[in-house]
C-alpha cells in the first residue's frame, strides 16, 4: 500500500489530503501537524475549518484510509510521498520583513523529513512559496541525509476557500512541476497517477519545477489584479456617474476578458493575495528588477485605496465624525462560506472607523468572537507601507467600544449606520425595513460589496452609498 504523509492540517492541507483519501481508496493518507488542539479537532465532529462539503468527506474516509496525528516523525519515516502544507506567512521581522516569505515552517518541515528518512522519498511543496524554494528545500535535503535520495516537486494548490472541496474535487488544472532528470519525470508521473484517479489526462499540466512555482504566484497576481482594475474603476464611476456593474457586465462579455473575478468591493482579502504579490515584488527587488517590483506593488496600492476610501466615505457621509456613533458591521471573513479572517478588508475597516472613536457591533455568521477580538487587537508590527490610519494601534481602552453580537438585526439595532463587508447571501434577504425602524435617523448602509437593492432601500429610507454606483444626492460633494 502506497502511503502519503500530509504535513500540515490547515485550510490547504487539511482538505487536500481528505479528497485524495476520497479518491484514492488504496492509499493511506495520514496528516500530520504540531498542533495538538488542531488534531484534535480533525478527530473530532468539530473540524477546525469550515468548508461545505469537507465534513462529508472527512467522515467517509477517517480511519479507513485518512488519520490525523501529531506524530510528525513515525508518519514522516514511513511514507512514500509526503505533501509540505505548513503555512508560508509574510517575514515580520529581519530581512526582507513585510515582504518575503516566511520559510521557518517549510525549514522545519524538511529537517524532520531529512532527519527521519531511510527509504526514497517524494517531497512535494504545496504551500506557496518563492520561486527557487525548492531549490532551498534540496540542500536542507540532501545535506542531512543518510544516502537517502529525493526528488522535490512543486505542485501548487489552487483551492478557493469556501468551494475548497468542488475546486479539489473538479479543478480547471493541476500543476506538477519537478525536475526534467529520469528520476524527476518519474516523481511527476507517480504524483500524476495520484490525480488520475479522478481527473482526465489533459487537465494535469506538468512543467519544471520553477515554472510551477512562478505559475502559482502569477495566478493570484494575475486575480488580484483583475480585483484592483476594477477597483480603480469604482472609484472613477462615483466621480463621473458610471456604474461599475454595468461597466464589469460589458467586460465580461467580451471572450478576452471572460466573466470573472469583475466585482468592485471593498478590497481583496484573503491569506494568499497580498503575500503571494509582495513575494513577487520581494523576489523582482533581490533580482534588480525595479520596474517589475513596482507594477505588482500597485495592485496592493490600489487594495489599500479601496479599504481607505471606503472608510472616508463613511466618516464624511455621517457628518465627518464617527466619533461616539454606533456602526453596525455585517460580516467579518474575508470572503462568504469561509470562517476565514486573515487579511480581511473588514480589520482594516473596522480599525479605521476605531481610531475614528465610533463605537461598532459585530455581527458574522461563521466567525468567532474570539478571532475577531484577537484580529482587532493585533497591532501589526510591520506592514510595508500600508496607509497608516487603517491600522492605529488599538488599545484595550478603544476594544471596550467593540461589541459582537450574534444576528444582524441585534448589531443594527439603535446604529447610525451599517457596513456590509462580507457577502454572506443571509444579509441579502434580511428585513430591511424592520432593521430601518429601530435604526438612529438618519438611517446610513455602506455596501461594500454590492449586495443589495439600492433602490428598494431609498424608497424605505436609508441614505445609501454603494462602491462604484452613483451616488445618492446626499452623499454629493
Ligand atoms: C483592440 C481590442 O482587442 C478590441 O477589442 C478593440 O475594439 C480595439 O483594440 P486591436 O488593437 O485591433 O484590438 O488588436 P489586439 O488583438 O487587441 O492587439 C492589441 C495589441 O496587443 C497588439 O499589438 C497585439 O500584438 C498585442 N497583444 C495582444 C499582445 O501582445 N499579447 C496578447 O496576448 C494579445
Ligand atoms: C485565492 C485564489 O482564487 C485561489 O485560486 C488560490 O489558490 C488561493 O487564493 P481565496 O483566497 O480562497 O482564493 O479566495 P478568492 O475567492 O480568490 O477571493 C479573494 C478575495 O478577493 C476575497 O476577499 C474576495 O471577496 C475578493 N474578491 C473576489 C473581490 O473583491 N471581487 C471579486 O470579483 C472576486
Ligand atoms: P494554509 O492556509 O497554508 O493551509 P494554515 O495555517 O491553515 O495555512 O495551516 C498550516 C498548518 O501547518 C498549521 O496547522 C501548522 O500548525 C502546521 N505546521 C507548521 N509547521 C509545521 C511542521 N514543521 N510540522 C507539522 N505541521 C506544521
Amino acid at each position: 500500500m502506497v502511503k502519503i504523509c500530509g504535513i500540515g492540517a490547515g485550510y490547504v492541507g487539511g482538505p487536500t489530503m481528505a479528497v485524495i483519501a476520497l479518491k484514492c481508496p488504496e492509499i493511506e493518507v495520514t496528516v500530520v501537524d504540531i498542533s495538538h488542539s488542531r488534531i484534535a479537532a480533525w478527530n473530532s465532529d468539530h473540524l477546525p475549518i469550515y468548508e461545505p462539503g469537507l465534513e462529508q468527506v472527512v467522515q467517509q474516509c477517517r480511519n479507513k484510509n485518512l488519520f490525523f496525528s501529531t506524530d510528525v516523525e513515525k508518519h514522516v519515516a514511513e511514507a512514500d510521498i509526503i505533501f509540505v502544507s505548513v503555512n508560508t506567512p509574510t517575514k515580520s521581522r529581519g530581512l526582507g520583513a513585510g515582504k518575503a516569505a516566511d520559510l521557518t515552517y517549510w525549514e522545519g518541515a524538511a529537517r524532520v523529513i531529512a532527519e527521519m528518512s531511510k527509504s526514497n522519498k517524494i517531497v512535494i511543496e504545496k504551500s506557496t512559496v518563492p520561486v527557487r524554494t525548492a531549490e532551498a528545500i534540496e540542500r536542507i535535503l540532501t545535506h542531512n541525509s543518510n544516502g537517502v535520495s529525493f526528488q522535490i516537486l512543486s505542485n501548487p494548490e489552487f483551492l478557493s476557500e469556501g468551494t475548497a472541496i468542488e475546486d479539489l474535487l473538479n479543478p480547471d488544472r493541476v500543476l506538477i512541476g519537478g525536475r526534467q532528470t529520469p528520476e524527476g519525470l518519474l516523481a511527476i508521473q507517480t504524483v500524476k497517477d495520484i490525480y488520475a484517479h479522478w481527473l482526465p489526462e489533459d487537465r494535469i499540466i506538468t512543467t519544471n519545477l520553477w515554472s510551477a512555482e512562478l505559475a502559482k504566484l502569477a495566478d493570484n497576481a494575475f486575480l488580484a489584479q483583475r480585483i484592483s482594475s476594477i477597483n480603480a474603476m469604482s472609484a472613477l464611476c462615483e466621480a463621473t456617474g458610471a456604474e461599475v456593474s454595468e461597466v464589469s457586465h460589458a467586460l465580461s462579455k467580451n471572450s478576452k476578458l471572460g466573466p470573472r473575478f469583475l466585482n468592485a468591493s471593498v478590497g481583496f482579502g484573503g491569506s494568499c493575495f497580498q503575500k503571494d504579490i509582495l513575494n513577487l515584488v520581494y523576489i523582482s527587488e533581490s533580482n534588480g528588477l525595479t520596474e517589475v517590483a513596482n507594477y505588482w506593488k500597485q495592485v496592493i496600492q490600489m487594495n489599500d485605496y479601496q479599504k481607505d476610501r471606503f472608510v472616508k466615505r463613511v466618516i464624511s457621509s455621517m457628518f465627518n465624525t464617527v466619533s461616539g456613533k454606533k456602526i453596525a458591521i455585517l460580516g467579518f471573513a474575508f470572503k462568504k462560506d469561509t470562517s476565514d479572517t486573515r487579511k480581511t478588508p473588514s480589520i482594516d475597516v473596522c480599525k479605521g472607523l476605531m481610531g475614528d472613536d465610533a463605537y461598532l457591533t459585530i455581527y458574522d455568521p461563521r466567525v468567532s468572537e474570539d478571532q475577531i477580538r484577537r484580529d482587532l487587537s493585533l497591532n501589526s508590527t510591520v506592514e510595508w507601507d500600508h496607509p497608516i490610519h487603517l491600522q492605529p494601534t488599538i488599545s484595550p481602552s478603544t476594544m471596550k467600544q467593540v461589541r459582537i453580537v450574534k444576528d444582524a438585526y441585534e448589531a443594527t439595532k439603535d446604529a447610525h449606520g451599517i457596513c456590509i463587508l462580507t457577502e454572506w447571501d443571509e444579509f441579502k434577504s434580511l428585513d430591511y425595513q424592520r432593521i430601518f425602524d429601530n435604526m438612529q435617523k438618519p438611517a446610513f448602509v455602506f455596501d461594500g460589496r454590492n449586495i443589495l437593492n439600492v433602490g428598494r432601500l431609498r424608497e424605505i429610507g436609508f441614505i445609501v452609498y454603494s462602491i462604484g454606483k452613483p451616488l445618492d444626492p446626499w452623499l454629493r460633494p
